[in-house]
């Protein structure tokens, strides 16, 4: 029997590799991106899915602007909550599971260690809290979701969105050749987003369901993966460690938001590997 599966937010980082990861495992695959479905539009979900039966529904599509979500809270709940509960309620109809993404940013940092799905949560601004309510209506409505939390996630789809990425956003600041100051203070995993879609994959076929953290290999502060992404681009632009009392956001960041893949790897899924290599596999994909 073919398996088939939707993806929303297909346009997006993850988005486009749930899309590739999937045709390659042989899924019949139906796909939007928000030009042709809106997932806030709870008619326009449900008709997109009545035309394919699928079994399971991916959701790739996110608003990600935690600064601007400051100012537009609204904007973030509909995108990051509601749409989900539109995307939980049509799952619920058709019997289809459910598998959505969260963030490193539903904890606060403070725990000083690798965030495991058991710790507590305690979102810090608008954006956090909206992705923590579509936490929570994925598990309202339905039994087994699979809710995958990642962090600061880098794929090639950056190249092509206006948004981008945190790779690219630094390859443009060394461009400029002004000095570019980031963060020493706050350490998260990056994660690569092709395997952030094949490993969510693996997790799927294995039955699994409930919470899970899949982030990069390497725990590390913004400043030191800005500082590997030169390395491995070879530019040697002025690039000077700053902190959260110097560099001012609109939206307040956890400090320590690094994830635990510990679960994930008890499962038998394989591990995500260095960051150092997960950059290299970014450039090579980068290059072509
Ligand atoms: N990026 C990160 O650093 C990061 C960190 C932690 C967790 N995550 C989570 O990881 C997942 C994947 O993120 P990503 O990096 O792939 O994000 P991304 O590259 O920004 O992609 C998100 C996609 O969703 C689309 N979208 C936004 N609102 C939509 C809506 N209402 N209906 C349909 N599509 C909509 C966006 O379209 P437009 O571009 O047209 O708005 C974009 O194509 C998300 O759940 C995100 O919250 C990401």
């Amino acid at each position: 029997m073919s398996r088939r599966a939707a993806v929303f937010g297909a346009a997006g980082q993850l988005g486009i590799e749930l899309v590739r990861e999937l045709k390659q495992r042989g899924y019949e695959v139906a796909a939007w991106s928000r030009a042709q479905v809106d997932i806030s539009d709870r008619f326009a979900v449900e008709n997109a899915l009545a035309e394919c039966d699928v079994q399971v529904v991916f959701n790739g599509a996110a608003y990600n602007q935690v600064d601007v979500a400051e100012k537009e809270p609204q904007a973030a709940f509909v995108g990051n909550a509601l749409a989900v509960r539109n995307l939980a309620l049509a799952c619920r109809q058709m019997d289809a599971q459910l598998v959505h993404f969260s963030t490193d940013y539903v904890f606060d940092g403070t725990l000083g260690r690798a965030y495991v799905e058991e710790d507590a949560t305690h979102p810090l601004g608008a954006y956090a809290v909206s992705k923590l309510a579509g936490e929570h209506y994925a598990q309202a409505y339905l039994d087994r979701p699979l809710i995958v939390r990642t962090s600061g996630v880098f794929g090639p789809g950056g190249l092509a969105t206006a948004r981008g990425n945190f790779v690219e956003l630094m390859l443009r600041l060394a461009q400029s050749g002004n000095p570019i100051r980031v963060v020493e203070d706050h350490v998260a995993s990056p994660t690569y987003a092709p395997l952030l879609a094949s490993r969510t994959i693996d997790l799927l076929e294995r039955g699994q369901t409930g919470i899970f953290h899949i982030g990069g290999g390497t725990p590390t502060s913004w400043f030191h993966f800005a500082k590997l992404i030169f390395e491995t681009a070879r530019v040697t632009p002025a690039l000077q460690a700053t902190d959260e009392r110097e560099y001012r956001t609109a939206a307040k960041r956890p400090k320590y938001s690094a994830l635990s893949n510990a679960k994930m790897e008890r499962t038998g899924v394989e591990p995500m590997p260095s960051l150092r290599d997960a950059v290299g596999m970014y450039f090579q994909r980068r290059g072509k």
